[in-house]
C-alpha cells in the first residue's frame, strides 16, 4: 500500500455551502489557484445540479486548474451525474463524486426507502459516471452511524459497479478515533475487492474529533481524506486541511512514514485568502495558522525560545509560510526578552538603561497587556528625556 495520502479539498463544496453569503465566481477562481499552489491533489468545487451560479463557477475552475483534479458532487441520481459530467468536461483530469445515504436513520427518515432500494441506486449511480471518467468517487452519506454490514455490503457493492475512490463519511461528527479507525480496519479485513479502490474518509467536527478521527483512519489503511482550509463547513465544520498535513508532516515517523503532496509553506497565505474572503476569521489559538500558533508569552517560555526555538515550538513558522514566530511582550516576559527586542529594533546597549526600561515596560505592560515595540520605543525615549532634564 502507497504511503502517500491524497489530499481532497472541499473548501469550495463543503465549505462554502456552510457560507452565510455565497462566493463569487471571481473568488472561487482566486481560492482554487491558492488550493492548485498548495498542491492538493483533488478539489470538490460545487454541486452543479444546486443552481446555475454553482455549475458555472465548476466550468470556470474546471476549464483553468491543471495541477490538480477537479471534482464535482452529484446525488445518486443521473440528471446529476450528467449535469456534473457537462461542468466538468472541459477539464485536462476530472473526478465526478456521486452520493446517497446508508445509515438506517437517513435511509428510512429521509430517503424513505429501503437500504436494498439504497444499494441499487448507488450501483447505478456509480455505473451512470463511469460513462464519462474512469475517476468516480462514491460515498456512503453517515457511515459513521451505519451498521457494518451494511457498509461493508454497500462498499463492495460500489468498488464492483466501478468506483475507484470509497469514501467515508462521519457526516454528523459522531464518532471517536478508536471506532472510526475500527469502521475502516473491519473494511479492509471483510470487504473482499477493498483494494481494488481508495479508501477516503470525510470527517465532521461536531465534537471536536474530525482530525483525530481521519488520522486514525489513514493509520487503517485509508489513503485520502477529505477537509477545507481553517476546517470551514457544515454545522462545526470539517477536517481541518493544515491540522492534517502537519500532523504527517511532523509525526511522519510515528505515522509508520506517510506523506501528503501539500506543499506546507503555502498554507498560511491560503488560510488568510479563505478567511478573508469568507468572511470567517481565524480563532486566534486555532492549531498551525491561529496568529497565537507561533507566538510565545511566558516569560520562561520565552526565555527557553531564545536559547533554543526546539523547547516549545514543534514546527518552524516558516514550514507554514509565516516568516518567524513572535514573542509577545507582557507583563510574563523577561528582562533579556526586552534587550533581545531592542537589539532587533536596531538599539545598542548603551542607547538606553535596561533595568530602568524594564521598570518601565511592567507598570505599562500591568495597565495595558499587551505591550508593542512601538510602546517599548516611546519608553526609552521617554526615560531618557526625564534622565536628561
Ligand atoms: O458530510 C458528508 O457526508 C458529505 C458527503 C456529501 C460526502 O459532505
Ligand atoms: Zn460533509
Amino acid at each position: 500500500m502507497s504511503d502517500l495520502v491524497k489530499i481532497f479539498d472541499t473548501t469550495l463544496r463543503d465549505g462554502e455551502q456552510a457560507l452565510a453569503a455565497s462566493l463569487t465566481v471571481k473568488e472561487k477562481l482566486q481560492i482554487a489557484f491558492a488550493l492548485e499552489r498548495l498542491g492538493v491533489d483533488i478539489m470538490e468545487v460545487g454541486f452543479p445540479i444546486s443552481s446555475p451560479g454553482d455549475f458555472d463557477s465548476v466550468q470556470t475552475i474546471a476549464r483553468e486548474i491543471k495541477d490538480s483534479t477537479v471534482c464535482a458532487l452529484s446525488r445518486a441520481l443521473p440528471k446529476d451525474i450528467d449535469v456534473a459530467a457537462e461542468a466538468l468536461k472541459v477539464a485536462d483530469a476530472f473526478r465526478i463524486h456521486t452520493f446517497i445515504s446508508t445509515s438506517t436513520v437517513h435511509v428510512e427518515s429521509k430517503l424513505k426507502r429501503s437500504f436494498d432500494d439504497v444499494l441499487e441506486m448507488a450501483v447505478n449511480a456509480v455505473k451512470h459516471a463511469r460513462n464519462y471518467t474512469n475517476d468516480v468517487e462514491f460515498s456512503c452519506e453517515d457511515a459513521g452511524r451505519t451498521p457494518i454490514d451494511n457498509l461493508c455490503r454497500m462498499v463492495e457493492a460500489a468498488i464492483k459497479a466501478g468506483a475507484t475512490t470509497v469514501n467515508i463519511p462521519d457526516t454528523v461528527g459522531y464518532t471517536v478515533p478508536s471506532e472510526f479507525g475500527g469502521i475502516i480496519s473491519t473494511l479492509f479485513n471483510r470487504v473482499p475487492n477493498i483494494d481494488q479502490a481508495v479508501i477516503s474518509v470525510h470527517c465532521h467536527d461536531d465534537l471536536g474529533l474530525s482530525v483525530a478521527n481521519s488520522i486514525s483512519a489513514v493509520q487503517q489503511g485509508a489513503r485520502q481524506i477529505e477537509c477545507t482550509l481553517n476546517g470551514i463547513g457544515e454545522r462545526a465544520g470539517n477536517c481541518s486541511l493544515e491540522e492534517v498535513a502537519m500532523i504527517i508532516n511532523t509525526r511522519k515517523d510515528q505515522l509508520g512514514g506517510l506523506t501528503t503532496n501539500i506543499k506546507s509553506q503555502e498554507i498560511y497565505r491560503a488560510s488568510q485568502l479563505v478567511s478573508h474572503l469568507c468572511n470567517m476569521p481565524v480563532q486566534a489559538n486555532k492549531a498551525i495558522v491561529g496568529s497565537n500558533a507561533f507566538s510565545h508569552s511566558s516569560g520562561i517560555h520565552q526565555d527557553g525560545m531564545l536559547k533554543n526555538e526546539n523547547t516549545y515550538e514543534i514546527m518552524t513558522p516558516e514550514s507554514i509560510g509565516l516568516n518567524k514566530n513572535s514573542l509577545n511582550l507582557t507583563s510574563r516576559s523577561g528582562r533579556h526578552v526586552i534587550k533581545h527586542r531592542m537589539q532587533e529594533l536596531g538599539y545598542s546597549e548603551e542607547d538606553y538603561k535596561l533595568d530602568e526600561l524594564y521598570d518601565s515596560f511592567l507598570e505599562l505592560a500591568d495597565r495595558k497587556g499587551q505591550v508593542f515595540d512601538y510602546d517599548l520605543e516611546a519608553l526609552v525615549f521617554f526615560n531618557n528625556l526625564q534622565d536628561e532634564s
